[in-house]
């Protein structure tokens, strides 16, 4: 049924030729793209310190600048382990879909957006393996339950979607942060480029699957599938807070800090910046209810 919109969308059309010519123009090869050396520098921001979970909190007041340094470390191979996790998870997702009869329309963008992923997933493990010499253990819950049933692609383009801004928005900032390291800010940079075009994609993706269940579905489904993208929102920001991270970074009682950095007053101003472009994309389309996408309210 929801294929019928996607078939039909002539914007759709158009964003999928545009962005697929510019995934040919803009091609690459990873493997070739950074030069890994040996080590980058300990006594150094691994990440923008405005982007940490720590910033600005009574948690840092307590920190010296060498274990903030260290911590910036830390969070920055949580950062990237997360990546690596959510790829995986949207790869799974897309493969299952690419040449079906629903998603026929967007099947050819498909193969440029799993190549890519792929791509990213190699260099972000790279990253963490080298100068980690790990990877974070994805963090557990999310999306047990995908309710109702028939909106299943549409809550997976959701989360896809809400997962890449999440990501984007530290990218972007991180890719022209010149206390950083080359190598950390072309990462960024290069991810940032590609998935400026995989969220075009699935910002008209998901309009078109949510005007379609929207049709069909009852009050109660509406609610439920806006309860269920606010979770999911207030997951996706609470799994940057790691307390494997702080304990890394040899800060004591890592629980404890978390749940104190959770409580921070700067914690529901961090969340805001992180998803403000994708909660006006949510409530704007009629997603999520005006005030509720990811508040914290849910935890
Ligand atoms: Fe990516
Ligand atoms: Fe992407």
């Amino acid at each position: 049924m929801t294929s019928a919109l996607i078939d039909t969308s002539e914007r759709l059309r158009e964003v999928l030729n545009r962005l697929s010519s510019k995934s040919v123009e803009d091609y690459y090869n990873p493997y070739q793209m950074f030069e890994w050396p040996q080590a980058l520098p300990e006594r150094a921001w691994w990440m923008s310190p405005e982007l940490t979970t720590t910033y600005d909190t009574e948690v840092a007041r307590e920190l010296s600048e060498e274990q903030l340094y260290r911590l910036s470390k830390y969070e920055s191979l949580n950062f990237y382990s997360l990546n690596v996790h959510g790829i995986r998870e949207l790869l799974i997702e897309v493969t299952r879909r690419i040449h079906t009869v629903e998603f026929a329309t967007p099947s050819e963008f498909f193969h440029h957006f799993i190549g890519e992923e792929n791509e990213h997933m190699w260099f972000f493990a790279q990253f963490c393996l080298r100068y980690g010499g790990k990877l974070y253990k994805q963090p557990r819950g999310g999306a047990e339950t995908i309710p109702p049933s028939d909106a299943a692609s549409l809550l997976v383009f959701a989360r896809i979607l809400i997962f890449e801004e999440l990501v984007d928005h530290f990218n972007a900032k991180m890719a022209l942060d010149d206390r950083l390291d080359v190598t950390i800010r072309k990462i960024n940079q290069i991810h940032h480029q590609d998935e400026s075009r995989h969220i075009a994609f699935g910002r008209e993706l998901v309009r078109l699957l949510f005007d379609g269940f929207r049709e069909r579905a009852t009050p109660e489904e509406l609610a439920q599938v806006a309860d269920y993208l606010s979770r999911y929102l207030t997951y996706s920001f609470e799994s940057l807070y790691n307390p494997q991270v702080y304990k890394d970074a040899g800060i004591p009682n890592p629980l404890e800090v978390r749940r104190r950095l959770l409580d921070d007053p700067r914690r529901a101003e961090f969340e805001a910046q992180v998803f403000r472009k994708t909660n006006s994309f949510l409530t704007r389309h009629g997603l999520v209810a005006v005030g509720a996408a990811g508040t914290g309210a849910v935890r």
